[in-house]
């Protein structure tokens, strides 16, 4: 804020005395905020061309990575309905709505989910598996409206990793809805488009209709690395690669790449409180409000080497994340160092202790799912 309100105050100096500058700084500045925008995204993003045939390249050159990345949940964001797991965590099951007090079966017939029950009566049915299953599957049940436009229902029962159905998280209030409103939470067109454009690779849409036997599921290379297919023409023809690095990005904007679907405190709106506990979802909104992520510019770790803190200390975004807690927390102590005077150390616990109970802990979200807050702090729990 403060820097565009001073570029406008110098503008208009420059104005009065020097026409020419001002418009040279007015181009700069529109240059500089024009090129950040195009690495920020400020909505999810519609991947709108296929990288399919370039993305087939990888493996390639780094076979290192694409051998083992059907392992990352990134790789599991979105299946279809048939799939032999999906077969298995939802063929033939029921779950009991208790409020209701009506019975809600699950059946995979030809490709789809059919879903009956006796509160609501037409026959519907889920072509789509959102979430790989590594914390939760729900089921979105979708159909053309009156415009033509691709809307959809976000299933009222989702599968947990604790291998139990159960109320899809936020769905409770749906369960004494009437219509079809006990079949969950209704998405307008623009919404159901968004869940599959942070779900998958490539999301083709006519006029508000999503071609879905086009689609690419899941999250592939292209959708964090950008410019695969010059990227790829170069290393064909022997250049230097002149890909981006997320090492080369600032925190921020490193973050920011994630947080396109892990989402940005921005776009929260309002004060983002600790008390909240919706925050606990949003690892990206959590973490950029610690003091670590904050302060990580004043931490030496060598001479002439400051620290750094984002989401790729901890994870590895080809490969599921790491359960060993040891593994975290080695990266609190390359900063929180007393030995070496780098930032202020724990007066409470050791150097080690699991710090993450403390500080990062996991916070449940329903009775089978849990979130780790990121929001790195001293939690009035731990005092
Ligand atoms: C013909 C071989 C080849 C293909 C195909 C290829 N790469 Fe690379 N890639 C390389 C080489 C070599 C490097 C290292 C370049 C360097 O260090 O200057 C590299 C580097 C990278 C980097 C690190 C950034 C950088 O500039 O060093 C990323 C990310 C990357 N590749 C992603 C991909 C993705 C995603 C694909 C598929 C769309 C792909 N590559 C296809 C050869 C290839
Ligand atoms: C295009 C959207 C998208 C982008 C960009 C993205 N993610 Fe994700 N990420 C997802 C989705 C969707 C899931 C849920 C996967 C599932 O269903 O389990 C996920 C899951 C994860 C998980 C949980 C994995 C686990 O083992 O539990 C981590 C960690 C993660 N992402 C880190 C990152 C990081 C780091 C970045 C940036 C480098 C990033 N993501 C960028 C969409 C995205
Ligand atoms: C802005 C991007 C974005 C949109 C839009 C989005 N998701 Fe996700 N989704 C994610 C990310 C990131 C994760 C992993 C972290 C988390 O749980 O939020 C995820 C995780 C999930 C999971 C796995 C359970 C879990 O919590 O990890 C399910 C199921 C899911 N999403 C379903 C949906 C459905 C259905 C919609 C549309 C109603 C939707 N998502 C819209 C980004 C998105
Ligand atoms: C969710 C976002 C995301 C997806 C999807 C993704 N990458 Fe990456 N990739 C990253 C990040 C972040 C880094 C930087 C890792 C780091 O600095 O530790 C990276 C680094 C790389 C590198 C540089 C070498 C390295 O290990 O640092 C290569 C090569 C690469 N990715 C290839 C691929 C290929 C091939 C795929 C598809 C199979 C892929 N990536 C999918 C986020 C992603
Ligand atoms: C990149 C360096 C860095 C990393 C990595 C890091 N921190 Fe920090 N942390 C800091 C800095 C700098 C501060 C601010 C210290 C100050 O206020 O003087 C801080 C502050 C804190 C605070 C006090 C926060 C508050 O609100 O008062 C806690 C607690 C903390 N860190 C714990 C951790 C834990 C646990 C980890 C690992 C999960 C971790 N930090 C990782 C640099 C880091
Ligand atoms: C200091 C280490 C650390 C950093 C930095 C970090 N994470 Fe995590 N993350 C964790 C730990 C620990 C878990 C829980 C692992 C487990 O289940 O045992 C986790 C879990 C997750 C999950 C799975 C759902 C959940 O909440 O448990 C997602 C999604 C995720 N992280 C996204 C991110 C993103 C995006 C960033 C960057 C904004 C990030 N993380 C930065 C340590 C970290
Ligand atoms: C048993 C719970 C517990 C564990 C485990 C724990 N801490 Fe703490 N930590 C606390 C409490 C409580 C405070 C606040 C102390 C106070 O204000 O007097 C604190 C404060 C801090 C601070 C802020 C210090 C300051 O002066 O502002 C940092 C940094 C910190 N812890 C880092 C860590 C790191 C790194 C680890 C893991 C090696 C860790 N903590 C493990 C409970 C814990």
């Amino acid at each position: 804020m403060t820097t565009a309100t001073n570029v406008l105050k110098w503008t208009r100096v420059f104005a009065v005395a020097m026409p020419v500058c001002a418009l040279l700084i007015l181009v700069y500045s529109t240059w500089v905020s024009s090129s950040v925008q195009n690495r920020l995204p400020a909505k999810p993003l519609v991947m709108s061309t296929s990288t399919r045939n370039t993305q087939q390249r990888c493996q390639d050159c780094h076979s290192d990575i694409t051998d083992n990345y059907h392992t990352a949940p990134h790789a599991r964001t979105l299946t279809r309905a048939d799939t032999p797991s999906n077969v298995s965590d939802f063929d033939n099951k029921t779950f009991h709505n208790n409020a209701a007090n009506t019975d809600i079966h699950l059946k995979v017939t030809n490709g789809h989910l059919n879903i009956t029950t006796q509160g609501y009566t037409r026959p519907v049915s889920a072509t789509w598996i959102f979430g790989s299953g590594t914390h939760a599957k729900t089921p979105l049940i979708t159909w053309l409206n009156e415009d033509g436009k691709t809307s959809g229902i976000e299933h009222i029962v989702s599968w947990y990793a604790d291998g139990e159905l159960g109320v899809t998280l936020g769905m409770d209030e749906h369960l004494d809805s009437e219509g079809i409103g006990c079949l969950g939470g209704p998405r307008t067109a623009a919404e159901t488009i968004n869940c599959f454009g942070c779900h998958s690779s490539y999301v083709p849409v006519e006029n508000g209709r999503l071609v879905l036997d086009k689609l690419e599921p899941n999250i592939g290379c292209s959708r964090c690395h950008l410019n695969t297919r010059q990227h790829v023409e170069n290393m064909d023809a022997g250049h230097a690669s002149t890909m981006e690095r997320f090492s080369e990005l600032t925190p921020t904007e490193s973050i920011d790449r994630c947080g396109e679907c892990h989402r940005r405190a921005e776009e929260l709106g309002g004060e983002i409180l600790p008390e909240d506990t919706m925050i606990t979802r949003f690892a990206s909104v959590g973490l950029t409000q610690s003091k670590c992520f904050v302060n990580q510019a004043e931490v030496m770790v060598g001479p002439d080497t400051v620290a750094r803190l984002d989401c790729t200390n901890c994870h590895n975004p080809h490969r599921p994340t790491s359960r060993n807690w040891q593994d975290h927390t080695a990266q609190c102590l390359k900063c929180h160092d007393a030995e070496h005077d780098r930032a202020v150390d724990c007066p409470t616990a050791k150097r080690n202790s699991n710090c993450l109970e403390c500080h990062m802990p996991s916070v449940p979200a329903n009775k089978h799912l849990s979130f780790t807050d990121h929001w790195i702090r001293v939690r009035p729990a731990t005092k």
